[in-house]
């Protein structure tokens, strides 16, 4: 049976038997084949060849133009648009300029940027969303990131960071996309001396944990274009430790602060600006992206209240004197080895990127 492809670039079709097609590819090693008048990249759509041939010339440019990149305008697919990391990676797009943003999430945006809702844990809909806007690049923000409510609700926390993840990898792959799977330092055991760099052995201790990592290796086994970007300790637009630590000030004269594990904070701003520097590559695989530097939560909530003059006292606490339902690592500074190797960017260091962060806030 004939399937109808296109050339992502020239928007040529080409009519070509699948089976045959993915039998030549296999044996050419190459996920897609190149277009012979512009060498782009080709892909399948999502018509068959019979309702192909009954189209118009008008009907076909419409359907050329869902799947033509402009090489000026790079379709980027965002899914959990509405978190942290949705947000900076927005504010960073439109001030970068020259590409489409497909905000997608779970729920409704508050209405700062356009938002349509999927829920990524639905394999129909993200099929079906991917291949109506065919992009050129998907950054999966959504997550289960409660690290304690995941303990609660394995199926839940394994759908969304481990099925999530794989239906988008395998769509991604299909439309010839490049996919962005944000990670976490909690794939790791949280106990080594040093900082864990990409190629350390990975040992979940919790579930949040191992669905992460459940989500890492079906991206890796989906066989497309990725990046796996680990990352620790994030804050942006929503709730984190910064924005709790402001709060209890308010409230409280005195805070106590487990003093006993090790991190690096990273401003979203930062994170969206080395996943952006990655996705513009083509050295696929995972990486480390935090902020450069480590301190403690003790140490961090003392920074925040220097940095905005607030009058809290401070006192450093035990993880076993502050109980919590899932296990928190000793040591979760990731450090930017296979990023830094790369070229000269950089991601700023904790404290610059705090200040910063404190600075939009208002202080
Ligand atoms: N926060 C951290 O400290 C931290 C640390 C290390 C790694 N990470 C990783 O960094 C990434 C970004 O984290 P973040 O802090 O920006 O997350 P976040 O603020 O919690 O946002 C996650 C978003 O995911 C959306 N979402 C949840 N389930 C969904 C589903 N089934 N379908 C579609 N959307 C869904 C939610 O959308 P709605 O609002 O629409 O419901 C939420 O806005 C995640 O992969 C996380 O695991 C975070």
């Amino acid at each position: 049976m004939l399937g109808v492809y296109i050339c992502k670039s020239c928007g040529l079709f080409q009519l070509k038997n699948p089976a045959k097609l993915k039998q030549q590819l296999k044996e050419m090693g190459v996920d897609h084949p190149d277009c012979p008048k512009c060498q782009g990249c080709v892909v399948g759509v999502d018509v068959s060849y019979a309702q192909y041939s009954q189209m118009s010339e008008e009907e076909r440019r419409d359907l050329a133009e869902r799947y033509v990149t402009d090489r000026k305008e790079k379709k980027i697919l965002i899914t959990g648009a509405n978190g942290q990391l949705g947000h900076a990676l927005n504010k960073l797009l439109r001030e970068k300029g020259g590409c489409r943003i497909f905000n997608t999430s779970r729920s409704a945006g508050k209405g700062e940027y356009p938002v349509e809702i999927l829920d990524i844990t639905s394999e129909e809909a993200v099929r079906q969303t991917v291949r109506e806007i065919c992009p050129d690049l998907i950054i999966n923000c959504a997550a289960h990131t409660g690290v304690d409510q995941c303990e609660l609700e394995k199926e839940a926390a394994y759908a969304m960071n481990a099925l999530g993840p794989k239906y988008l990898a395998e769509a991604a792959k299909e439309a010839g996309a490049v996919f962005v799977q944000i990670s976490t330092d909690y794939v790791f055991r949280g106990d080594k001396e040093g900082a864990y760099v990409e190629e350390d052995e990975a040992d979940p201790q919790t579930v949040y944990g191992s669905t992460k990592l459940a989500g890492e290796n079906f991206t890796r086994e989906a066989g497309g274009k990725y990046f796996i970007v680990r990352v620790s300790w994030l804050y942006g637009e929503g709730k984190n430790f910064v924005r709790t630590m402001l709060k209890l000030s308010e409230t409280h004269k005195s805070l106590t602060v487990v003093n006993d594990q090790h991190g690096t904070p990273t401003s979203a701003d930062e994170l969206a600006r080395a996943v952006l520097f990655l996705a513009e590559r083509t050295e696929y695989g995972t990486y480390h992206a935090s902020c450069e530097g480590e301190t403690s939560w003790y140490l961090f909530a003392k920074k925040i209240f220097e940095y905005t003059g607030k009058q809290v006292e401070v006192l450093p606490v035990s993880s076993q004197e502050y109980k919590t339902v899932a296990k928190r690592p000793k040591n979760s500074v990731l450090e930017n080895k296979k990023l830094n190797a790369l070229s000269d960017f950089r991601m700023k260091d904790w404290q610059s990127a705090l200040e910063e962060y404190l600075k939009e806030l208002g202080y």
